[in-house]
């Protein structure tokens, strides 16, 4: 026995010494090792060996099995080693070359203008207000003081849906009857953001859909004057303290007196280009002394309170902030224009 023992730890580790692989390893283990391998069947023997032979042949095969089980160890580890030592050969890493830059997102350049007005109209106290882009006709016209048939409604191109009576907004003004509903007398200071349409031809000064910012302060004390200093502070505030403006004249049918706001140009300064159309001015938004009717709609008695109300373009701002001299731009998607800002 003890003979054959010999033979199976000479046969075993020959066989280990061929073995180049994870996988043969593991069928040398099974063969050699395993519980039906012949060194446990020489194992099991040993209980019917006499006596005397018994301890000898015993120490030997604990020998052997001992051996071949260190020997399986070593290759093991070795073949690890290999392994690592061909992956590290193989996979080089370069860490000089250059690395792939990450793009990363940013606000649209028409949001950007929009955060920041409204972060002015908050600075002066004025509460951000969110009013729905559907709209009825009721609160697009009627109670903007324009009923069915009012020449006045032709100043809105309008997208209908199939449910009569119901429209996209053309424009955020409807918001005031909106917040006039829920505030019921009580006063009144907000903005409303939000994304206006129109049914017109795009062009490079029009598109059919743009964000406005409604401006709604009813009190009982407002008056023209609060108007005119309330939107001089914020064009300060939005272009510089040196900036010029004006106001004109102008129509609304949801405010009377109405007006429109100029800034100086900023591509001459005032002195008559190609942008203000030689007249030195830009307009930036529209406003008034809310209508007595539109007060009425509101719930808000108009013997009683006053109100001034205005709407600006944010694009318009944005894009006289950026010298941006076509309005398509903003909702093409053009990555080359998106990325400058
Ligand atoms: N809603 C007007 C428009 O879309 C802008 C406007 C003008 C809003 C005067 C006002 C206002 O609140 O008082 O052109």
């Amino acid at each position: 026995m003890i003979e054959r023992l010999g033979a199976l730890m000479k046969q075993g580790l020959a066989q280990l010494s061929q073995v180049a692989d994870d996988v043969t390893l593991q069928d040398w283990r099974v063969k050699v090792l395993g519980r039906s391998a012949p060194l446990g069947k020489i194992l099991e023997e040993l209980r019917d060996l006499p006596k005397d032979q018994r301890p000898a042949a015993g120490r030997r095969a604990n020998e052997v099995k001992t051996t071949l089980e260190a020997a399986y160890e070593a290759k093991a580890e070795s073949l690890k080693a290999a392994a690592l030592a061909q992956s590290l050969e193989q996979e080089q890493l370069d860490v000089t070359l250059p690395g792939r830059p990450m793009p990363r997102g940013r606000v649209h350049p028409a949001h950007q203008t929009l955060r920041r007005i409204l972060r002015i109209w908050a600075e002066m106290g004025f509460q951000v207000y969110r009013s729905r882009d559907v709209e009825t006709d009721e609160y697009n016209f009627e109670f903007m003081n324009m009923p069915p048939h009012h020449p006045a409604r032709d100043m809105w191109d309008t997208f209908y849906t199939t449910t009569p009576g119901v429209l996209l907004r053309t424009h955020t003004s409807p918001g005031q009857i909106h917040v006039m509903r829920e505030r019921a007398s009580e006063p009144i200071r907000v903005v409303l953001p939000g994304m206006c349409y129109r049914y017109e031809q795009i062009t490079a000064r029009s598109e059919i859909q743009f964000h406005q910012v409604e401006g709604l302060a009813v009190g009982r004390h407002i008056t023209f004057a609060d108007l005119k200093g309330t939107l001089t502070a914020f064009t300060r505030r939005m272009f510089g303290s040196a900036v010029q403006t004006r106001f004109r004249a102008s129509y609304f049918p949801f405010t009377e007196p109405s007006a429109e706001m100029d800034v100086e140009c900023f591509v001459c300064g005032g002195e008559g280009c190609a942008v203000c159309k030689r007249t030195g001015w830009l307009e930036i938004l529209g406003a008034g002394m809310v209508h007595p009717v539109v007060l009425s709609y509101g719930g808000y008695d108009p013997e009683v309170f006053s109100g001034f109300a205005f709407g600006m373009g944010s694009e318009r701002i944005a894009m006289l902030r950026h010298r941006i001299e076509d309005i398509r731009y903003f909702w093409a998607n053009d990555l080359r224009f998106l990325e400058q800002f």
